[in-house]
């Protein structure tokens, strides 16, 4: 209920956290926080937080931030999503704004999954990707089973994770054509070859993962394919989330210089979070058809920590 209903809200998920809880029933979910916010424990038969289950970050990256994933509650609760879904093969949409952490999501799984069980492969898609294009992707990860079957090595299945998934234009007939193509593969798991059109193909073991970025591209998808799909909505990250990311990176890269810096991570998230936040909700810095480019997100968070991590002991 939380996830299936609840999932794809982002402003009602206040209100929609005081519906569920009325419902509940003898279910009692803590107070505090959200329902968003905990898990069932089987185990222990009560609920928990997510954020308990947290992992320290591993301070070895190689210092670029485009490469580091810190886990947080958002990255644990929907890795635990993906992978109820992946053993249905159902797929997962991630609809936000820029920069509200969609791809980083998906690359933190793709980083953690077994590979002895999974073929992980991912394609950003843009105005010019056509349902060839997709096609010869899709195809140059799947090998021929027997016959005309085809697929990821066998006891494998293919993850395959589509960026900004609304990004390709629209052709004469309001259609995108690789959106078709994968709810064709999702529908009937057949591919038609390319050079003998009356041959089909049949593709197995494919999951579908997919983000969407709904002010950008043809803003929404089909409807028949996004069906197809459980979709998440993702808002900006919360203050905790924020901590959590930059408060970790920051202490460990102090950890080198002066005692006098032990409180500076903290200070330096905690300025960087009352700008941010003044600059992303003033209406005079909000995107308008002049200004477009006024988009302030976690990127700009990023960049300012990034460069502070230049500095040396
Ligand atoms: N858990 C995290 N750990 C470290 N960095 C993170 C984390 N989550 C988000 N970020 C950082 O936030 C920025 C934006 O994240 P990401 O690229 O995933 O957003 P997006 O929703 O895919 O945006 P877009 O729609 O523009 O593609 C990136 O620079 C990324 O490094
Ligand atoms: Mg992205």
């Amino acid at each position: 209920m939380i996830w299936s209903f609840g999932g794809p809200l982002i402003d009602a998920k206040i209100s929609y956290n005081g519906t569920l809880r009325g419902l509940a029933g003898r279910v009692k979910f803590p107070d505090g926080l959200l329902v968003y916010d905990y898990y069932y424990d089987p185990m222990k038969q009560q609920w928990a937080l997510w954020s308990e289950r947290v992992k320290p970050f591993d301070p070895n990256f190689d210092g670029l931030f485009s490469n580091l994933v810190v886990p947080t509650a958002e990255t644990n609760r929907q890795k635990f999503l993906i992978d109820v879904h992946r053993k249905t093969r159902k797929g997962l949409l991630y609809v936000g704004f820029a920069g509200t952490g969609k791809t980083t999501i998906i690359k933190d799984y793709f980083n953690s999954v077994d590979k002895e069980i999974t073929v992980c492969s991912s394609m950003n898609m843009n105005s010019y990707t056509d349902s060839k294009a997709l096609q010869t992707v899709i195809e140059s990860n799947v090998d021929k089973r027997m016959g005309k079957i085809f697929g990821p090595p066998s006891g494998k299945i293919l993850m395959f994770f589509m960026d900004d998934l609304n990004m390709p234009k629209l052709d004469k007939y309001g259609t995108q054509s690789p959106i078709c193509l994968i709810r064709q593969i999702i529908d009937y798991q057949l591919v038609f070859d390319r050079e003998h059109l009356e041959e089909k193909k049949t593709i197995q073991d494919v999951m579908f993962l997919g983000c969407l970025n709904p002010k950008s591209g043809s803003f929404t998808i089909d409807l028949r394919l996004s069906r197809h799909f459980t979709m998440i909505a993702l808002g900006t990250p919360d203050k905790e989330i924020l901590n959590t990311i930059f408060h970790q990176v920051l202490q460990n890269h102090f950890k080198n210089f002066d005692n006098t810096f032990n409180n500076y991570a903290k200070k330096i998230v905690d300025a960087t979070s009352v700008v941010f936040n003044g600059i992303a909700l003033t209406a005079q810095f909000m995107p308008t058809a002049k200004k477009f480019h006024y988009q302030f997100n976690l990127r700009d968070f990023t960049r300012i920590v990034q460069n502070v991590l230049q500095a040396e002991a």
